[in-house]
């Protein structure tokens, strides 16, 4: 089985999403036999945003980092993804990603029909940290954009690790990621 593993905050050691990821991969590690995991920090080692040059094939070192970014992508099975709430919606350089996965004619196609996913069979596994409460709420931009990107590519099993009002207070932040630790997927239990 093949995890991808992202990160995307800016916030570097005291991340909470960083947290988060690395205790779902040491999961990943412990209960499934020969997991094989590729990581990308997308703040260390940002993908190119999405600009006239980038797009065509003039830019050939972002041409050649987006055809990465697909193939790693369409080769996993399980992709842990860090997506701290940052101004409502996902750090840029999550966006940034997010644009060299949504491809037509390579994860999704249209159709008389309308759209096609053609990336099903996944898993997405999502630690999200945010300061305030928003979950269920109007100004949680994050979760429902991260199941619309994902299941426009064909994959519905996209689970949520939340921790939230992390920025209350310290004995917040503590409760919060503890109790994202308690819920973070087992392996082998699929998502309903
Ligand atoms: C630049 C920036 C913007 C933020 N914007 C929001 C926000 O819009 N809403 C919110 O509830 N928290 C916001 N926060 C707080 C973060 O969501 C919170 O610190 C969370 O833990 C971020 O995940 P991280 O620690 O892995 O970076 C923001 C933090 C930063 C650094």
């Amino acid at each position: 089985m093949k995890l991808l593993h992202l990160d995307a905050s800016a916030l570097g050691a005291n991340s909470v999403t960083r947290e988060l990821t690395a205790a779902i991969v040491a999961r990943w590690q412990d209960e499934v036999k020969d997991l094989q995991v590729e990581y990308r920090d997308l703040d260390a080692n940002p993908v190119a945003h999405l600009t006239g040059a980038t797009l065509g094939a003039s830019d050939a070192e972002a041409a050649a980092d987006a055809a990465k970014v697909m193939e790693q992508f369409l080769a996993a099975d399980v992709i842990v993804i860090g997506a701290p709430m940052y101004n409502f919606s996902v750090p840029s350089t999550l966006k940034a990603w997010i644009d060299r996965i949504a491809v037509a004619g390579k994860t999704f196609r249209y159709t008389e029909a309308g759209p096609q996913g053609l990336a099903g069979g996944k898993r997405v596994i999502v630690a999200s940290g945010r300061g305030g409460l928003h979950a269920g709420q109007p100004t949680d931009f994050v979760e429902p954009y991260l199941r619309q990107v994902f299941g426009f590519l064909g994959i519905s099993e996209v689970e949520f690790v939340r921790a939230e009002g992390v920025a209350y207070s310290p004995q917040h932040r503590t409760d919060a990621i503890a109790a994202a630790r308690a819920s973070i997927p087992r392996p082998l239990a699929r998502a309903a």
